[in-house]
């Protein structure tokens, strides 16, 4: 995205947020959605998929790929496929953007699809390594020539006659498991993947909605999900639940902005998914959970975040990938809380779309926080107060520090700016005015 930056600066609320309110479609979901129905033989109809920018890469690249993709109207889409087998060869470079899970989902349809195809991104995208995925999906067949360190631009030569992969993941990563999954969509047999850590399971739950036999079952190393090669996907429509990392941020504002009360409805629950809501409580936050229900395969419910004082918690490795990308916004809640908190085993968070480990430290740090990284852990020492403020805060062209950075300030007795809020709309598109909606002050 070439774009001129756009700075912001939250002032301190004055008032309490106070609301109720959707947040956009889940971003895992939504790419999942566009590419699962892009596959499948038929017409889909997707309500609620997130129109950020990430999004719309994937939607473009499956339409380079031969899928038929609208809009009806804000929010509902239909897409027609022509299964299994039945891409075609792109004209031109697939461009993701800034999105890793775009790029590496896809690297996995490609690798057992007979084609060749070249894939490049943005900045941000063209320094995350690519390797985790290219190189496990040799094992199909495909032959991936990248820059330095596997990195995009990539060009890559799909198998002919792709082969099932079997793999241990050494990094607990849902994008990786779900490249390997979706490589053996095209390939005989059983694909088997082996994870330390559950991550999250959207690929698992909605290739099942389309028809595809997917078993999930312990290991005595962790979890395995397998899936049946060349089944017949047929169109299946899917409801797509706001996105709770997106939900994270009002949320989290409600707890630091004293009298608050702000409701966030039609949330994703997928357990694999609400570290955040079991740490926050852990730190004494008040969240309701009401109106839980089952949507399109998924638990969905309404989460209502009351203002109480938080103190410091010890948030274990293992919780790591059920709240992967809600680290920055956390330290942010652990940097007003009573005490410190340590967030342990964080070094996945230093391939995201930045270095976030760092970047969230120098985040708090420019505001007055006080802030260590102790190896893979980010141990943050709260003031039982919001920290000063003040700072300007560089985002890296990363939209989860930008918002992350912006809640801050609406506790902070000194404004907060950051340089740069355009990347905002890569998975939170009116973040701005639904937060001024809840008396939120961003200029
Ligand atoms: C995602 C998985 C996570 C997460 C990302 C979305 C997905 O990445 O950080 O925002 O949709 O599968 P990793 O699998 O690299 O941890």
């Amino acid at each position: 995205m070439d774009h001129p930056a756009r700075p912001l600066t939250a002032r301190r609320s004055l008032r309490p947020l106070t609301g109720a309110l959707r947040v956009p479609g889940d971003k895992s979901i939504s790419h999942r959605a566009l590419m699962f129905a892009g596959l499948a033989v038929g017409e889909t109809g997707i309500t609620g998929l997130l129109e950020g920018e990430d999004v719309l890469r994937t939607a473009a690249a499956m339409r380079a790929l031969g899928a038929e993709i609208v809009q009806d109207a804000p929010g509902r889409w239909r897409v027609a496929g022509h299964g299994i087998g039945g891409l075609v060869e792109p004209a031109d470079v697939l461009d993701m953007g800034n999105s890793g899970t775009a790029a590496r989902l896809l690297c996995g349809i490609l690798a057992s699809h007979d084609l060749f195809a070249v894939m490049t991104g943005d900045a941000s995208l063209r320094r995350r390594p690519m390797r985790r995925v290219t190189d496990p999906l040799q094992a199909c067949g495909a032959r991936f020539s990248g820059r330095q360190g596997g990195r995009l631009p990539l060009a890559i030569q799909g198998a002919r006659d792709a082969l099932p992969i079997e793999y241990r993941l050494p990094v607990a990563s849902a994008q990786v498991k779900s490249a390997l999954l979706l490589s053996g969509l095209n390939a005989p047999g059983w694909t088997r993947i082996e994870e330390p850590e559950p991550t999250r399971d959207h690929s698992e739950r909605m290739l099942r909605h389309f028809g595809a036999e997917v078993r999930v079952e312990q290991s005595g190393h962790g979890r395995v999900a397998s899936l049946m090669g060349q089944p017949e996907l047929r169109a299946a429509d899917v409801l797509v639940p706001g996105d709770p990392s997106s939900a994270a941020f009002p949320l989290v504002a409600a707890l630091l902005v004293p009298g608050s009360r702000v409701t966030v409805q039609g949330v994703g629950l997928n357990p694999l998914r609400t570290g955040l809501f079991t740490t926050l409580r852990e730190m004494g936050a008040d969240l309701q959970v009401t109106n839980e229900r089952e949507e399109g395969g998924e638990p969905v419910g309404d989460v209502t975040a009351t203002y109480t004082g938080l103190h410091g918690a010890d948030v274990p490795p293992g919780r790591a990938p059920s709240m992967i990308d809600e680290y920055p916004v956390l330290a942010v809640a652990a940097a007003c809380a009573a005490g410190t908190t340590r967030m342990r085993g964080l070094a996945e968070l230093r391939v995201k779309e930045s270095d976030r480990q760092s970047a969230t430290a120098a985040l708090l740090t420019v505001n007055g926080a006080r802030v260590e990284i102790d190896g893979d852990d980010l141990v943050v020492h709260g003031g039982n107060r919001a920290p000063a403020g003040g700072g300007l805060v560089e985002t890296h062209m990363d939209h989860r520090l930008a918002m992350s950075a912006l809640v801050l300030g609406m506790a902070t007795e000194a404004p907060v700016g950051v340089d740069d809020s355009a990347f905002i709309d890569t998975s939170f598109p009116g973040f701005v005015a639904l937060m001024r909606g809840l008396g939120a002050d961003l200029q």
